[in-house]
């Protein structure tokens, strides 16, 4: 290893954009590995418009690992963070960085520190799956800081444990996250269903209705979820094991009347579970149900489905328009019943479609 006087800093910068379950995944069997309680499928977005992008830094002059999430310093002594550092710092590789004179052994890495600095390009915890691109973004790019010769099905098992939807971004396109059998999670690993090019037509809207903070971490709700209603188990047995399969036949043969029906049908049950919770927990507002009303009435005017919507924890809609036309018309109906400035807070769209993983450094 270089002389510990010499105050190098190695970096790797690489950005990681989030994805949005269409099959959502709600429940979990174990806490701390994250393993959930049903299969889940996802279609991960361009990272040009929702991403995370993180720049992770190794220096001897570091005496603890540390991290700022847009600015502001976060505590890394959660089980979380600890998890993702300790799997990837178990991998980590020799690293020789000939022009700079650094020479890192394997053995090194055990008592080197990191530091993390990670940006969202959009609203922290409101319900767009900041979790998911912030935990495969970090582990991905501590894995190339740290030379882990893992593919990225084994990081998505890693990232899986920062946060449970991050295993799926590590892919682009449409994903699934197969929830496993194993008690270790071994076997808990995103796979991806195809790349971002098979059903390129689809145009993605996100109507941010509201940016602020979730009050209720998904986490904790999730828990109550599980122990309290009766509605989730059989979510769980019953109607996703069926979906998943669907659900995969219609991305395949880009059947977009299958697969809207599929994505708006799991959004609501999903949000139906969480009503069903005790106590109850409401994710979607008034705009949120007449963004919804909204695009049933105009699926059910055209005989031909036009638009998807799904909702995650937060009451932002996620919608999937059929093609570029759909979208055109899409936006001009939202602007027209939610116009910018009205008493709804409904304030801006961001159109997005799919796209892989971009790594920048
Ligand atoms: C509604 O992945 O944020 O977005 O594993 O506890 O970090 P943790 O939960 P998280 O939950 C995401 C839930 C969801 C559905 C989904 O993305 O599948």
């Amino acid at each position: 290893m270089a002389d510990e006087s010499q105050k190098w800093v190695l970096m790797v910068t690489a950005q990681t954009p989030t994805n949005i379950a269409v099959i959502k995944y709600w429940g979990k069997r174990d806490e701390n590995l994250i393993l959930a309680i049903n299969d889940s499928i996802s279609v991960t977005l361009d990272p040009a418009h929702l991403c995370t992008t993180t720049t992770v830094a190794v220096s001897p002059a570091f005496n603890q690992d540390r991290m700022w999430l847009n600015g502001k310093e976060i505590s890394l002594s959660g089980g979380r963070y600890q998890n993702c550092l300790r799997e990837i710092r178990a991998r980590a590789n020799d690293v020789e960085d000939e022009k700079k004179g650094i020479k890192i052994t394997k053995k090194d890495w055990e008592n080197l520190h990191v530091h993390v600095a990670s940006y969202n390009n959009f609203p922290t915890a409101a319900g767009l799956a900041s979790s998911a691109a912030g935990f495969a973004c970090l582990v991905y790019s501590l894995a190339k800081l740290m030379n882990v010769q893992e593919d990225n099905g084994r990081l998505s098992a890693i990232a899986r444990q920062g946060s449970g939807s991050a295993c799926r971004s590590l892919y682009g396109g449409f994903v699934k996250w197969v929830m496993g059998k194993e008690e270790n999670g071994s076997d808990s690993i995103a796979v991806p269903l195809v790349d971002e090019k098979h059903w390129d037509e689809l145009v993605i809207i996100i109507a941010v209705v509201c940016s602020r903070q979730k009050e209720t971490s998904s986490t904790s709700v999730m828990r109550e979820t599980v122990e309290t209603s009766a509605l989730i188990e059989h979510r769980a047995k019953e109607v996703v094991p069926k979906r998943i399969i669907q659900m995969e036949e219609a991305i395949q043969k880009c059947d977009f009347a299958t697969f809207t029906h599929l994505t708006c049908a799991d959004s609501n049950q999903f949000h139906a579970a969480c009503l069903d919770t005790s106590p109850p927990i409401f994710y979607m507002n008034d705009t949120s149900h007449r963004i919804i009303s909204c695009v049933e009435k105009w699926n059910r005017s055209e005989g031909t489905p036009q638009v998807a919507y799904t909702f995650d924890a937060g009451p932002n809609a996620v919608l999937i328009a059929r093609n570029r036309t759909s979208a055109a018309l899409l936006l001009q109906r939202l602007l027209f019943h939610f116009p910018p400035n009205s008493e709804t807070d409904l304030n801006s769209y961001v159109i997005g479609d799919k796209s892989l993983i971009e790594d920048i450094g």
